[in-house]
């Protein structure tokens, strides 16, 4: 791991630390108000509520293979999780996790508090800063914001272990928590952050409402955007996707991924899942297939079982829709009642005063694409602001 203390980063003349993180590399933020650290970090996590998967990564043979089990995944009665979930297993490992350390470029690290960004299944940090206009890190770094992004396990650069029964949503829920006591204890830059907001998107988000769950001292707010308790949309979204093996969809970027690892078939799908027609540049349709990330069956079985209702988080909460989000709302999440704003009295009794809920204007489940985007993060750093952090 790289120690390397009072590094002069020569982008911003700020001084900063780089432990914490290993191949390092200073990169600017997309329209440049923030600099970057980004390493690779080992951490090391635990957990007992992993699913047990009977189905071997092996026997996904070929494509053919992949379709019946989504086919079967979405199918009425639950026959996919009868057929091949067999209780729980404990889990357990260091895992390398590449992580994104961005502070204002002006004003170096803001101690004070550090956002915590978790991105959703078929992307990877680079959601957070996708183009001038589209990145939250810039506009958090022009607000004064520190922010944390990384690649969840089995996405991007991050370690890519057994599809099945390593990559599910408890074990990195337990990554999260183990980053978040990092953030907390100086590991990285040096820097002991006195206070963590926990942003997320979509599956995301579904772990950072687990974190307020499990770890109610974790988070001193959660933002969680692309997300409602309502599923309606879900079979759709997930056809729309047409699954398709990694490796053989994309060589160049998957080959070495085994057949447990499942990506979009193309941009078509991406566009009906992610996107809001009239809201979205061009570019942000190609940025999702250029930039697409993986799904694993393990991720798409153990998504329901991290979310719930967080009794005892006590920190404010807000919740940020696309308007117009498929998978959440048939594309309309105003009916039949406002459907962001359910989410808190639905999964936040004792959240304090301030939470509150947003519907974005003319976006979709992907709110970062989309024309929207910049008023969503002005309004998060608004809520976290007012929120006193
Ligand atoms: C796919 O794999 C299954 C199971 O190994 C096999 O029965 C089937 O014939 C294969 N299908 C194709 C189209 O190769
Ligand atoms: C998973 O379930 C199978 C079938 O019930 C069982 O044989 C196996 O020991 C279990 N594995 C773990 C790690 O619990
Ligand atoms: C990008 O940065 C420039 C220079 O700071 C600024 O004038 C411009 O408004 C920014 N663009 C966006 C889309 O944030
Ligand atoms: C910080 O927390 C991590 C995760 O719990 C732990 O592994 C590490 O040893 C801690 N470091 C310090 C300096 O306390
Ligand atoms: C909430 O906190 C109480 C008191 O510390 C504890 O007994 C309870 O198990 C917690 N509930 C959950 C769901 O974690
Ligand atoms: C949270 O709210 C429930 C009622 O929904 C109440 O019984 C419980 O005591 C509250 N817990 C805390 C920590 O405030
Ligand atoms: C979930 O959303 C759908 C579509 O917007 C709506 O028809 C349904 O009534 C909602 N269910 C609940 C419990 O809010
Ligand atoms: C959503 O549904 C409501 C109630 O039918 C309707 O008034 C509104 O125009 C719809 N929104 C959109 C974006 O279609």
């Amino acid at each position: 791991m790289a120690l390397a203390t009072g590094l002069l980063c020569a982008a911003s003349n700020i001084a900063v630390s780089t432990s914490g993180f290993a191949n390092v590399e200073f990169v600017p933020s997309s329209n440049g108000s923030a600099v970057c650290i980004q390493g690779n970090v080992p951490v090391y996590a635990s957990t007992t509520k992993n699913q047990n998967i009977t189905m071997p990564v092996s026997a996904i043979t070929n494509q053919t293979v992949v379709t019946e089990t989504i086919v079967e995944f979405l199918m009425a009665g639950e026959g996919l999780k009868q057929k091949i979930l067999s209780g729980t297993t404990t889990v357990s490992g260091t895992y390398n996790i590449n992580a994104r350390l961005c502070y204002p470029r002006n004003t170096g690290i803001n101690a004070h508090s550090v956002q915590f960004l978790t991105h959703g299944g078929g992307f990877d940090k680079a959601y957070w800063d996708i183009a001038p206009g589209y990145s939250y890190v810039d506009v958090a770094a022009a607000s004064g914001y520190t922010t944390f992004s990384y690649d969840r396990l089995c996405t991007g650069l991050s370690s890519h272990p057994d599809a099945h029964n390593v990559c599910q949503g408890p074990l990195q829920l337990a990554i999260a928590h183990s980053l978040i006591l990092m953030l907390r204890n100086g590991t990285f830059a040096s820097t002991p952050f006195k206070h963590v907001i926990g942003t997320g998107h979509s599956f995301g988000s579904g772990i950072t409402n687990g974190l307020t769950v499990e770890y109610p001292a974790d988070l001193d707010a959660a933002v969680l955007t692309g997300f409602t308790t309502n599923f309606t949309g879900q079979p759709t979204f997930f056809a729309s996707l047409d699954l398709t093996i990694a490796n053989l969809n994309n060589p160049i970027r998957f080959g070495g991924l085994s057949n447990g690892y499942f990506v979009a078939n193309n941009y078509v799908g991406n566009q009906f899942a992610f996107l809001k027609g009239g809201g979205f540049p061009a570019a942000n349709l190609a940025f999702t297939e250029a930039s697409k990330q993986t799904l694993t069956l393990g991720e798409l079985l153990t998504l329901g079982p991290i979310i719930g209702r967080a009794t005892n988080f006590t920190g404010p909460v807000a919740v940020v829709d696309g308007e117009s989000d498929w998978m959440l709302c048939l594309g309309n999440c105003t009916v039949p009642t406002d459907l962001a704003a359910a989410v808190l009295p639905n999964l936040y009794p004792n959240a304090s005063k301030g939470s509150e809920s947003y519907l974005v204007p003319l976006s979709g489940h992907a709110v970062n694409l989309h024309y929207g985007a910049q008023v969503a993060f002005e309004h998060i750093m608004e809520f976290v602001r007012k929120s006193g952090f």
